[in-house]
């Protein structure tokens, strides 16, 4: 129940024993309207007043103090320009339809993607997921173990993800109850007849549990997994525990994203003012915050074998307030990319403590990305901590949607020598490409919210 529904039933509560009527007697007599009244009525209206925001005072600090910050921005929230009277989705939608792509690489590359947070998905729940390309039904069997396989029934084309149930460690069919098998795809029974044939299957995607997260790997040509996302055994023994996550989609090449890393001089312009100062790019430079500062020092350098799929960005960040540093708010963080689709952002401060925030983007549709921000922080520290640090992240990050969703892919960008770092992460970024990594293909229809 929501904290003000709880705040108006106190409110009547008090309302009713504020009145305190007396019950009626055998006769008839009494004041069941409680016309006769312990306080006077304005003192009446007062305590109610008291009692609901003191409730809703109760409930808002609960939430503040004790509870997981969940930010799920919708595709149009955030970094269009919603101007002339038309809305939001209006904004955005204009935008992406008038958009020149540029030439773009291929869309998916191959790499390990989150799909569903672990708790998320129930034991004995299918869901059905919609990303690069593919429909999946990722479901948890009876077994504890996550599987993911293609959403599609071979049979008849059901979508065993949308009505269909778990059976031990397989999924049933909702249409005519064929089941496969999570490990391999196999289907294992059909009802009504006497045998299953060897070639009935259905396609299983390599996917793993880690880190609280089920991650599925992405090959176009069907290649199985060249290397693992790492287990932050923090997560896993529970020492770092969840203080919340934020969602985006984000309008643009996945490659942008990561290649946001590697372009040192944009830190310096976009996310020097204050996060008082907020995401929306027309504002941050205004007089009024200007007196709040963040200042980065940022190399980024991609991992040697056997870790070639990893790069590292190493973030000294410090905060200036009316030119005076604050040495206490100094902080390090790596940023450790694994394949395309994974970011492990670490923190370690001398007293706010250690955690991780697991960036992962997943391509939904060619130009458009899902973006993940979760954060498990040290559970010995104070929530609040772990929110802000996701909060203030989450500022920087949206200004970076603003210039995503609104920017065009330059192949052969105009770079100086001090943005060599970019050329270099191109570089890198390419080997997750390979001859058949699919390319855009236009079809304007799906590209409405
Ligand atoms: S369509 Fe799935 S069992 Fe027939
Ligand atoms: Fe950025």
């Amino acid at each position: 129940m929501s904290t003000v529904k709880v705040a108006a039933l106190i409110v009547v509560g008090a309302m009713l024993i504020t009145q305190g009527g007396e019950p009626l007697d055998s006769t008839g007599n009494g004041d069941p309207l409680g016309t006769e009244t312990l306080y006077p009525a304005p003192a009446q209206a007062l305590l109610c007043i008291i009692a609901g925001v003191f409730i809703l005072s109760v409930g808002w600090l609960y939430r503040l103090l004790l509870c997981p910050l969940e930010l799920l921005r919708a595709p149009e929230d955030v970094g269009y320009i919603a101007e002339d009277g038309r809305s939001r989705a209006q904004a955005a939608n204009e935008v992406r339809r008038r958009r020149k792509t540029g030439e773009l690489p291929p869309v998916y590359p191959n790499g390990w993607y989150r799909v569903l947070d672990s708790r998320m998905l129930e034991r004995g729940e299918v869901k059905n997921v919609s990303a690069l390309g593919e429909q999946w039904a990722v479901f948890r069997g009876e077994d504890g173990k996550a599987y993911v396989l293609d959403a599609y029934c071979p049979h008849l084309g059901a979508n065993l993800a949308v009505g269909g149930r778990v059976v031990g460690s397989c999924v049933e069919c909702p249409f005519h109850g064929w089941q496969f098998r999570g490990n391999d795809g196999k289907c294992v029974k059909i009802p009504y007849a006497i045998k299953v044939p060897e070639f009935a299957k259905v396609r299983c995607w390599p996917s793993c549990e880690v880190n609280k997260q089920i991650l599925v790997w992405y090959h176009c040509d069907g290649e199985a997994p060249q290397w693992t996302v790492p287990e932050q055994e923090e997560i896993t023994k529970g020492e770092w525990i969840y203080r919340g996550r934020t969602e985006h989609f984000i309008s643009a090449h996945i490659e942008e994203i990561p290649e946001n890393a590697a372009d040192i001089a944009h830190l310096d312009h976009l996310h020097t003012p204050g996060i008082v100062s907020g995401a929306d790019l027309r504002y941050t430079n205004s007089k009024t915050w200007e007196f709040v500062r963040h200042h980065w020092k940022v190399h980024w350098e991609p991992e040697p074998e056997p870790n070639k799929h990893c790069s590292q960005m190493l973030m000294k960040h410090s905060l200036t307030v009316f030119g005076r540093h604050w040495p206490l708010l100094d902080v390090h963080v790596v940023a450790r990319q694994v394949g395309p689709g994974v970011v492990f952002l670490l923190f370690n401060h001398s007293f706010l403590g250690r955690g991780v925030i697991l960036q992962c983007v997943t391509p939904v549709e060619p130009l458009l990305q899902y973006v993940s921000h979760t954060i498990f922080y040290q559970s010995t520290i104070p929530p609040l901590v772990p929110k802000f640090i996701l909060r203030a992240e989450c500022i920087q990050f949206e200004r970076d949607v603003m210039i995503w969703n609104n920017k065009k892919y330059i192949s052969k960008p105009l770079l100086v020598t001090e943005d060599s770092a970019i050329h270099k992460h191109r570089r890198w970024f390419s080997q997750f490409y390979s001859e058949n990594s699919p390319l855009l293909q236009y079809h304007r229809d799906s590209l409405d919210f």
